[in-house]
């Protein structure tokens, strides 16, 4: 779209009361991903600073999000009150007065939208040379949807909403998607003359389409978008479907490229989510966000990833969470450990049943197989871990962190704790039970607990005892 001038403006102020919730509708989530962010991500062609989000609604924390989630160069700007998608997009005025180019505006409930999708409509609308373009789809079951209404010859009149439609109208399947292109300079005299004058007395963005036709300028309305990336999310229902829809289109789309999937039904995986060739996904997989799976690992049952995890070549990770992860080349995890907040993990590692690890690093060839805590550790390679090991790394009356280190072929008996700060040097030893809080030296092994005593004839004296008392009572 080189050379052409392009803004963006995205509706994000309605209220969303079909929600139910205390969050404002587009920060939901749809596999690891807002809805606001999902809709981003399909104009992501065009800079930041050229986008407007109109806000309303708990604008506040959506700026908030925007900012805090790499869209600090986008524009917010205020609709309040709420009088429709037509006064919605008016927000922009001011800042639009000089601005002579094309305009692509898009609602904030729409996160099934593509790219692609909007790269092809924004290619027809200006290979048509049409001062406005809607991005239609026919939909089987269009309830719900404005209308377009086509006259002779299939040339665009209008759009009606369905509240406003009569009942020859809502047979019609062709149907609004709620994402525009309008030649600024051309179209926005219309915002000046939008009314109320409908059911649910609201400023229709839908309505610059009659003004447009009656002033005899070029409308079309391009019937290109697939029925699922429409679809627009108005309740928490909705919100499931699309969870559903999007989780199904990258299912088979790496079932064909040839990922094993075993369960389609109860699997789900982000489309940001690329798994590598002869990987297997088992039944009960819920992986969001974005990840990196390498070839010939088997993920699961039932493994819950939320992001920013990368997974090397032949893992086996099985009942597990995990959560900001990355491991090297055949790495085995759980059942049921639980890997969070920047773990980075080398090859040959083994992380066993009952393992809790965070912001930690663990070098080649180490184990921690049953029982631990590991969190805020630096392990080497050929580590071993005994069942039961724990690393005390905060202090919780001056709430503060502290590293353990674990240099490499450092081996830690059982039911250890190791308190932080603490280093254990190369080739050292804790023998089990051991409460360590001093640095060990390299090749030495540390005993820190209390000294065995036998009590040698000590069960006999204790039988006798209790003969002597029964005797006595007799
Ligand atoms: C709208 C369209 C309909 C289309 C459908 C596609 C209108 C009048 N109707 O209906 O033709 O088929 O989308 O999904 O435009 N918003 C604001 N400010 C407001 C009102 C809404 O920013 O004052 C935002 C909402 O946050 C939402 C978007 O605009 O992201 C669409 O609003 P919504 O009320 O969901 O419109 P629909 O009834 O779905
Ligand atoms: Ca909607």
């Amino acid at each position: 779209m080189s050379g052409k001038n392009i803004k963006s403006v995205l509706l994000a102020a309605g209220k969303g009361t079909r929600m139910k919730s205390k969050y404002p509708k587009v920060l939901h989530e749809i596999l690891g991903k807002t809805l606001i962010e999902r809709v981003l991500t399909a104009i992501n062609f065009i800079k930041q600073e050229d986008i407007y989000v109109i806000l309303g609604h708990k604008a506040e924390s959506v700026k908030e999000f925007l900012k805090n989630n790499n869209y600090e160069n986008i524009n917010c700007l205020l609709q309040e009150p709420q009088l429709g998608t037509g006064h919605a997009v008016f927000q922009v005025f001011n800042d639009f007065i000089n601005f002579d180019g094309t305009v692509i505006i898009l609602c904030g409930d729409t996160p099934l939208l593509r790219n692609e999708t909007i790269d092809l409509f924004l290619e027809k609308h200006i290979a048509s040379g049409s001062d406005l373009s809607i991005l239609s789809a026919e939909l089987e079951n269009p309830a719900n949807y404005g209308r377009i209404i086509r006259g002779m010859e299939g040339t665009v009149i209008k759009i009606v909403e369905e509240k406003d439609a009569s009942q020859a109208e809502r047979k019609i399947k062709e149907i609004n998607s709620g994402v525009y292109c309008i030649e600024w300079q051309k179209i926005a005299p219309a915002f000046l003359e939008l009314n109320t004058s409908n059911s649910q007395g609201e400023y229709y963005l839908t309505d610059i389409v009659e003004w447009a036709t009656n002033k005899e300028l070029i409308v079309n309305a391009h019937n290109i978008a697939l029925e699922d990336e429409i679809f627009g999310i108005n309740s928490k229902y909705e919100l499931a479907v699309a969870t559903k829809k999007l989780s199904k289109n990258k299912i088979m789309q790496l079932l064909s490229q040839g990922v094993n999937i075993v369960d389609i039904e109860n699997t789900f995986i982000s489309p940001e989510t690329i798994i590598e060739n002869d990987c297997t996904i088992m039944p009960g997989c819920y992986i969001a966000g974005d990840n990196y799976i390498k070839a010939d690992s088997v993920i699961g049952p039932n493994v819950f990833i939320t992001g920013n995890v990368e997974i090397g070549k032949n893992n086996t990770v099985t009942m597990s969470k995990l959560s900001n992860v990355k491991t090297g080349d055949d790495v085995t995890i759980g059942p049921f450990a639980n890997l969070r907040d920047n773990v980075i993990i080398g090859n040959k590692v083994r992380i066993g049943n009952f393992v809790e690890v965070k912001k930690s690093t663990i070098g080649n060839n180490t184990n921690a197989a049953h029982l631990s805590y590991i969190g805020d550790a630096e392990l080497g390679c050929e580590v071993n871990i005994g069942a039961g090991t724990i690393t005390a790394n905060y202090d919780s009356l001056l709430k503060l962190k502290s590293k353990t280190i674990l240099k490499d072929n450092v081996k830690i008996g059982s039911n250890s704790v190791l308190v932080a700060p603490v280093t254990l040097n190369e080739n050292s030893f804790v023998a089990a039970g051991s409460v360590i809080t001093k640095e060990v030296p390299e090749a030495s092994l540390a005993i820190a607990r209390q000294k065995q005593t036998n009590i040698e004839g000590w069960v006999d004296k204790k039988l006798k005892q209790k003969e002597d008392k029964a005797l006595s009572k007799k």
